[in-house]
């Protein structure tokens, strides 16, 4: 498969069967993301894998997070949504949950760290459909939660950037159609 084969087949696939990739696979998937441009080679992504267990103690945080921001907590809906979060990680055999690190330097700009992560990210994704797998990059209220970023013992103003969920395809989907990129182009001094 070529890059540009990956690119274009890559889909998210949120249904994973119960199965668990063999490591090599995932760290196959992390030092691909190693190799990302990051401004100033500060590397600042840090991986945590979680699988088994693991799952199921971050998503009791999850859902105790969940739950102190709901106003009315006996209600029907408010039990769905913690139920909701506490199995959130179980979807997948394997999460990896990608950070970005604060600068160290004044030279550093944080934003520019977020940046070289999202791109290791990218390099993630396309890892795993190189492999056959599944992959899915999820946010959502949880990445933003200074608790949840202290269990992984960052900083409030550290980023979680993306929960990467990875397992075999349990469903097959179709390759994307995006919008063309003509209408979101301008060539500006290429016809001089
Ligand atoms: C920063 C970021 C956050 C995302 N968060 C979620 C999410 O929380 N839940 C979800 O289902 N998909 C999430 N996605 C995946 C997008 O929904 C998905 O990439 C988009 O719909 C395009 O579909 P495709 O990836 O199959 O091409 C996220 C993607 C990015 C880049």
């Amino acid at each position: 498969m070529t890059v540009y084969e990956a690119i274009r087949a890559r889909r998210s696939v949120g249904k994973m069967k119960p199965d668990r990739p063999p490591r090599e696979k995932i760290e196959h998937i992390l030092e691909a993301a190693t190799y990302a441009p990051d401004h100033h080679t500060v590397e600042p992504w840090r991986f945590f894998v979680i699988s088994g267990k693991a799952r199921e103690e971050l998503g009791e945080l999850f859902a105790r997070r969940c739950s102190e921001r709901l106003p009315e907590i006996a209600s029907e809906k408010a039990q769905t949504l913690l139920a909701k979060e506490r199995g959130k990680l179980l979807q997948a055999p394997v999460v990896i949950v990608v950070a970005s690190v604060k600068p160290a330097l004044p030279k550093v700009l944080d934003i520019e760290n977020v940046e070289a992560v999202a791109a290791a990210i990218q390099n993630m994704l396309l890892t795993a459909q190189e492999e056959g797998l599944a992959s899915i990059w999820r946010t959502g209220e949880v990445s933003y939660d200074p608790e949840v970023k202290a269990f992984f013992g960052l900083e409030p103003e550290e980023h979680l950037v993306g929960f990467i969920y990875l397992g075999y395809p349990a469903i097959t989907v179709s390759p994307r159609e995006p919008g063309s990129f003509e209408a979101r182009t301008r060539w500006l001094g290429w016809e001089e």
